[in-house]
């Protein structure tokens, strides 16, 4: 079963989450121990959508989020490379679009706002997706990252990065499809940004306002900008 590296080549990425879309959702509650739901719901307050918004839910896998998002009311598309997640999510009755983060089909200032959760650290172009996300959004619109990210309290991160990081592919291998994938889900964690480093990438991409909160001691975090 296929793979991807940290080198992040789009058709590995696609053709590994091609591979772990049957049983995802389950896989991802597993492995967050279940507080990937509490994430969820940290997010969709932070996107603080309304109704007839427009939100483009990007890397949205099986559209687990989109359909969180869009019980505001708001209209929220799921857009994400792999077919297969968004095949996997096809019972859940938001709109999907097969887009590719770094050349998004959708035309400029179309969104009131763009939203990736545990999606960008997949990215071959950190900055260069967060530009394309600027393109799409609307003057004033907002942007909201949910990703993993660095524990704050330094034995938390010990214990994070030396003990969890290295038992998280055999503790996928029964409940995963692909549990190969797994080990580079760890090692794309580790060797991600810190909150304030992504902050930077963030402003560097032409998002203004960029602040951050910790999920759970840092093991995740949320960032919000808004497009000047
Ligand atoms: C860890 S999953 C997260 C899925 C979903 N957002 C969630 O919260 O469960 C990461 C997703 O990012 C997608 N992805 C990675 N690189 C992408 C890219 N360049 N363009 C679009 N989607 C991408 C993958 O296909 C995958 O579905």
């Amino acid at each position: 079963m296929s793979r991807a590296g940290l080198d992040k080549n789009p058709r590995e990425v696609a053709e590994m989450f091609d591979g772990v879309a049957k049983g995802y959702d389950r896989t991802n509650s597993v492995m967050t121990l279940g507080f990937d739901r509490r994430w969820r719901e940290w997010t969709r307050r932070a996107l603080d959508t309304r109704p007839g918004e427009r939100i483009l839910d990007l890397a949205a896998g099986t559209a687990v989020s989109t359909v969180e998002f869009a019980s505001s009311g708001a209209w929220c598309v799921a857009a994400d490379f792999s077919l297969g997640m968004l095949r996997s999510g096809a019972r859940r009755e938001v709109p999907k679009v097969a887009a590719d983060a770094l050349h998004l089909p959708f035309a400029d200032e179309s969104f009131d706002a763009a939203t990736v959760s545990f999606g960008l650290r997949n990215f071959q172009g950190t900055v260069a997706a967060l530009s394309e996300m600027a393109r799409v959004v609307r003057p004033g619109g907002r942007l909201v990252i949910c990703e993993l990210s660095k524990p704050s309290w330094k034995p938390l991160r010990e214990l994070y990065r030396n003990v969890a990081l290295r038992i998280l592919p055999a503790i996928a291998r029964p409940v995963a499809s692909n549990p190969e994938a797994y080990a580079y889900l760890a090692e794309s964690i580790r060797d991600w940004h810190d909150q304030r480093t992504l902050g930077e990438l963030i402003e560097q991409a032409g998002w203004t306002d960029v602040a951050w909160m910790n999920l759970t001691g840092g093991v995740a975090a949320i960032h919000r900008a808004t497009k000047p």
